[in-house]
Formats: structure tokens, C-alpha cells, sequence
């Protein structure tokens, strides 16, 4: 049985790999190359190799209930979105509260992690690592891999015709840092993900001017939704969640289209996807409309192709004395330390069980945490999955045999083909993911137990947002904040931005409470559907 277990990365995925490990008695090591913990969120003024690397005005897309570690909830006084360096204050604040620090050996890479010759019976590893440019192998009984997927940036130049030609600078957002740089010039921005949006408004304010070229457009969310609320404590709910599972697709489509188009109409924008009802991540912004009716952003379609100077669009329509293209056309995921076929298939895609698991190795001793992309945050998605990981190494949970996983793989593939489109990532429905895992270990919340025990937190979970301290209600890890922070979620987001005392209004919500009221129904349908 696995007693030791190697741990690569100490980003949001590694710190809570390494605490689950610790939590089940495994003797963990975490391997860190930089000197910090925090990863992409430990913000550098150069692009280093190897890492992540992102822009100075990097805010989390995810709110503070929304993307806390479901056990230790974000600061009070922290704003409900946060800049990356108030992101990566509370990272340390976890590292501390959990005492990791001393179970990380930092400036420390891993080389090469690669089966031991006896694998097949004992599912061991030998971990390679360098240190001052040293090196040492290790033996460990476990890997956990959690080393990011935002690191190798992928730069189609070959499908940009006449690149080659052009005189000005171009680069990947990655070595993209601060806007000062780029004031008075003119700059192409290739991509609408939330990094070229991001950098277009960012640039447009200063710059001379900016064009923001999309293939296949996108929708736009924002921060601020509903009544002023994060979007994502308005939108991901159970019972949304539910809705999109039981109502027929074209339904479902046209729900979700008009929720994207409530804000503006993103044909006049320019923005609008070819393909509408594509699950593809929105991007979140509150300024792109703004910059783009003040006229600080255009928006173009895809390039036709580059000439010395300048570009020319799909359209036919030009842009002139071109100084700076930044291509955030995303990234490509690698594992450099390893064998490729360890995690991809015969396609030469990375497939995962559950994205976390190799479905052939011989012994399940190796996991991928931190992969899986959903709407959701990625602390509570590790934290889920690192629980998972370290007990189906410990053995006290198990996996399907091998050709379950392997066959449940090729299903899964082509219905999300089917969801979300030709994806880099591995997309999927928070809600059903996160439940789906939990009930791999145990702390899936349970809704009918919670409807007889403690209806008003039954409520609040149901209808009220998928918060992380759903996962830590009840079974193995339970905390005993959980409920609390539930019931308390509305408030600490209000908390978070009211901080002039105001007259208290006129009671408008028992109206809504009504309404509400009338979804019971809806709810035990739930319920009834949940048990089968
Ligand atoms: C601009 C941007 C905004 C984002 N905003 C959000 C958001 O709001 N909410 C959200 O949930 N997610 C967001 N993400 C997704 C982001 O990937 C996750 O938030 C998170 O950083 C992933 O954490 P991680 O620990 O898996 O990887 P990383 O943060 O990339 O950490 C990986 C760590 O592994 C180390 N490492 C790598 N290779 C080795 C090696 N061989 N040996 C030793 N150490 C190694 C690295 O130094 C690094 O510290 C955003 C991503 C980007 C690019
Ligand atoms: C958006 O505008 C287009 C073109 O003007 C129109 O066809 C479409 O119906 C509008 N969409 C919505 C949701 O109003
Ligand atoms: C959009 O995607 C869906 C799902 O993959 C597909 O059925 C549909 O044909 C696509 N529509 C267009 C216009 O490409
Ligand atoms: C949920 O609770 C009910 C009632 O207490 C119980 O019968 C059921 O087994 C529980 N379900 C799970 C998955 O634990």
C-alpha cells in the first residue's frame, strides 16, 4: 500500500493535494521550481520558462464564495473579486493555516517522473529532481502531477499567412505584462478569450488605437449580473444546473442564449458566436461593450493575412501601420517530465477517468489535479479531486476496471463534442462534475436528508449558488463552518461592496420568496430524480 507521495506544483492544486495527502496519512513531498507558492497567481514582471505567466491587472473571474478552498472561506474584508496579488495573500493564508510550508522543498523541479521497472506489482515511480542544478532520484509510491495548464502557449503561426513578412512585433499574451509600454501605438489583439479582452480594453485606454480579431466570437459575461451580484453565485446553482438537465436542448439553448443576450446584443457588437448554443467558456468582462461604443476597441474578424505594415481582415477592411500583434490564442497543455502515452490516448488527446486518473496504467498511483475546465472555480474542483485522488491510492476508494474507464471515456468524448465544441481543455458541467466526484468519496451533499433535517439549508443549496462548502457538509472531511457559510454567503457577498451605511429599503423580496415557493414542486421532482 502507498506511503509516500510526490507532489509537482504548488499552485492552487498543489497546495490542497498536498494537505489531502497529509489529511490521509500519506508522507508527502512537494516539489516546487519557483520560490513561492501561489503559481500563475504569483505574479513575476518577466515570463518564465516553464511557468505561468500572467498580466499585472489579472482579476479572479470567479467570486470569492465561489472560489475559496470549500473549508477555509476567502477574508471578509477581501472584495468579492479579487487582483491577483489579494488572490495569492489568501493562498498563503491556506499554506499557513495548514501548515504545508514544510512539507514544500522550493527552488526544486521535477526532471522526470517514469515507472519503476517492477511498476506493474508495486506502482512505483522514480521522481528525478534538480536543485541548484543537481540532481536526485527519488522513489515514491505516488505522483500527483499539478503543474498548470496555462504554461506552453499555443501560437498557430503557420495558419497566419504572410507572418513572415511582417515588420512589426508580435508575441503570446504570456510575455504580455504591463500596458505602459504600447501607449501611442497601434496594436492587433488575435483572440477574444478573457485575455485578449482583458488586454484590448486594457491597451485601448492608452494605446493609439486597438483591433481585437476573433474567428468564432464569444459571449460576454459580467462580474457584476443580476441585481449587481456575481454572476456565478446568480448562475451556478443546482437548480440551473437541473433545469439544463431535464428541459429539452432546444430549450435549454434559447434559455441560454437569451440569458447571454439580456445585457446587449452581441451581433451589434460584433462579438456573437458562429455557433450560439456552443457551451464554450464566456469570457468575462464589464468593459469590453463600454470600450467598444467609446470607440477604443474595434472588433474584426479573423485575419485574412499579414503584409509588412499592416493586416488585412476576412472582410476585406485593413489595418494600417500595425506596431505590435498580441496573439492570445491560449495555450496547449504539456507534461515535459513525462511519458506522453501515460495521459493521452491513440488520438494524441489527453484522456483522463474523471480527469484526474490514467485509465491504463497498471496500478492507479498516478493522478492529474487542477485539469478539468467548468464554470467553476478551480480551488473547490482540485480540492474535490484531491480527495478523490489520495484515496484510490490509499485503496480505500476504487476505480471501474480498466476497460469501464476506458470505454465511459470514448462515450464522454463525443458527447462533449457534442456540449462544448472542439475543446483544448476538458470542459464540463460544474454542478454534475463536482457532485459526481463527491459521491466518490462520500460528501456529495445530500438533498433529501437536508429537506427533512434542516429545510432552510436545503433551500439555500438547491436554489442559492454551488459554493465549495457544499462538498464539506457531511462525510469524510466535514467541517463543521460549512453550514454557516451557506446560510451566511449572501451577506459576506454584500459585506463585501456596501461599505457606507445605507437606510434599509422597502422589503421588495417576499415576492421573490413567493415565487421561489411555487419551484417546490420543482425541487422534490428534483429529489425524486436525484435517488434513481
Ligand atoms: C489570466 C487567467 C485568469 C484566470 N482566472 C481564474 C479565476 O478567476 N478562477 C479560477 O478558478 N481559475 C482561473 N484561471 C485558471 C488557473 O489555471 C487556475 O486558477 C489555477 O492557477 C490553476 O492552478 P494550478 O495549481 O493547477 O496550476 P498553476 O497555478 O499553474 O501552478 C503550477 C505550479 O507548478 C509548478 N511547476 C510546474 N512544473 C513543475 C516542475 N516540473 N517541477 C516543479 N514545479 C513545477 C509551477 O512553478 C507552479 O507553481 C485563470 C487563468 C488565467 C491564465
Ligand atoms: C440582435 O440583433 C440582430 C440584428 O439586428 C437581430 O436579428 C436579433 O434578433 C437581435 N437579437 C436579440 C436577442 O434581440
Ligand atoms: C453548433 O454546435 C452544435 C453542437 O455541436 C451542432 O449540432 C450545430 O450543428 C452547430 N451549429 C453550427 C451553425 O455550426
Ligand atoms: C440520503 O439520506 C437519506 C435519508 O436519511 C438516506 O436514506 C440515503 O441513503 C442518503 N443517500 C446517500 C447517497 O447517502
Amino acid at each position: 500500500m502507498a506511503s509516500t507521495i510526490a507532489i509537482i506544483g504548488s499552485g492552487i492544486s498543489g497546495l490542497v493535494a498536498l494537505k489531502c495527502s497529509l489529511e490521509v496519512g500519506l508522507q508527502a513531498t512537494c516539489f516546487e521550481k519557483s520560490d513561492c507558492v501561489g503559481g500563475l497567481w504569483n505574479f513575476m514582471d518577466h515570463a518564465e520558462n516553464g511557468r505561468a505567466s500572467i498580466y499585472r491587472s489579472v482579476f479572479t473571474n470567479a467570486c470569492k464564495e465561489m472560489m475559496c478552498y470549500p473549508d477555509f472561506p476567502i477574508p471578509d474584508e477581501y472584495p468579492n473579486f479579487m487582483h491577483n496579488a489579494v488572490f495569492l495573500e489568501y493562498l498563503k493564508l491556506y499554506a499557513k493555516h495548514f501548515d504545508l510550508l514544510r512539507h514544500i522543498k522550493f527552488r526544486t523541479a521535477v526532471v522526470s517522473v517514469q515507472k519503476r521497472p517492477d511498476f506493474a506489482k508495486t506502482g512505483q515511480w522514480d521522481v528525478v529532481t534538480e536543485q541548484d542544478g543537481k540532481q536526485k532520484s527519488v522513489i515514491f509510491d505516488a505522483v500527483l502531477i499539478c503543474t498548470g495548464h496555462h504554461v506552453y502557449p499555443n501560437l498557430p503561426l503557420q495558419s497566419f499567412s504572410g507572418i513572415e513578412k511582417f515588420k512589426g512585433q508580435y508575441m503570446h499574451n504570456r510575455d504580455y505584462k504591463f500596458p505602459e509600454k504600447y501607449t501611442g501605438k497601434n496594436v492587433l489583439v488575435v483572440g477574444l478569450g478573457n485575455s485578449g479582452a482583458d488586454i484590448a480594453v486594457e491597451l485601448g485606454r492608452t494605446a493609439k488605437k486597438v483591433v481585437l480579431s476573433t474567428r468564432s466570437g464569444s459571449w460576454i459575461m459580467s462580474r457584476v449580473w443580476d441585481n449587481g451580484y456575481p454572476w456565478d453565485m446568480v448562475y451556478l446553482t443546482r437548480y440551473q444546473s437541473f433545469l439544463n438537465r431535464i428541459l429539452p436542448r432546444a430549450v435549454s439553448d434559447w434559455r441560454y442564449e437569451s440569458m447571454m443576450e439580456k445585457r446587449f446584443n452581441h451581433s451589434h457588437y460584433g462579438l456573437v458566436p458562429v455557433n450560439k448554443s456552443l457551451r464554450k467558456e464566456p469570457v468575462f468582462n464589464d468593459d469590453l461593450t463600454a470600450s467598444i461604443t467609446c470607440g477604443t476597441v474595434t472588433v474584426k474578424p479573423n485575419i485574412r493575412e499579414f503584409r509588412e505594415t499592416s493586416v488585412v481582415f476576412d472582410d476585406g477592411s485593413m489595418m494600417k501601420n500595425v506596431d505590435v500583434v498580441i496573439f492570445a490564442t491560449g495555450y496547449s497543455y504539456a507534461y515535459p517530465f513525462m511519458d506522453d502515452s501515460i495521459v493521452k490516448n491513440n488520438k494524441n488527446k489527453v484522456s483522463l477517468y474523471k480527469g484526474v486518473f490514467p485509465p491504463k496504467l497498471e496500478k492507479p498511483t498516478l493522478a492529474v489535479i487542477g485539469l478539468v475546465q467548468s464554470l467553476g472555480g478551480i480551488p473547490p474542483t482540485s480540492d474535490v479531486q484531491a480527495r478523490w485522488a489520495v484515496r484510490v491510492i490509499k485503496g480505500t476508494c476504487k476505480l471501474p476496471p480498466k476497460e469501464t474507464m476506458i470505454s465511459e471515456l470514448e462515450e464522454e468524448e463525443g458527447e462533449k463534442k457534442n456540449w462544448f465544441g472542439r475543446s483544448e481543455t476538458l470542459s464540463t458541467d460544474y454542478v454534475v462534475y463536482m457532485d459526481e466526484l463527491s459521491s466518490f468519496i462520500g460528501c456529495k451533499p445530500n438533498l433529501s436528508r437536508l429537506c427533512l433535517t434542516d429545510p432552510k439549508l436545503a433551500f439555500e443549496v438547491f436554489f442559492g449558488p454551488c459554493s465549495p462548502y457544499q462538498f464539506r457538509l457531511h462525510g469524510p472531511g466535514k467541517w463543521d463552518g460549512a453550514r454557516k457559510a451557506i446560510l451566511n454567503q449572501w451577506k459576506r457577498t454584500i459585506d463585501a461592496t456596501q461599505m457606507r451605511v445605507v437606510q434599509a429599503h422597502q422589503e421588495t423580496s417576499s415576492l421573490i420568496t413567493l415565487v421561489k415557493i411555487l419551484f417546490v414542486p420543482l425541487l422534490l421532482l428534483a429529489l425524486f430524480l436525484a435517488v434513481f
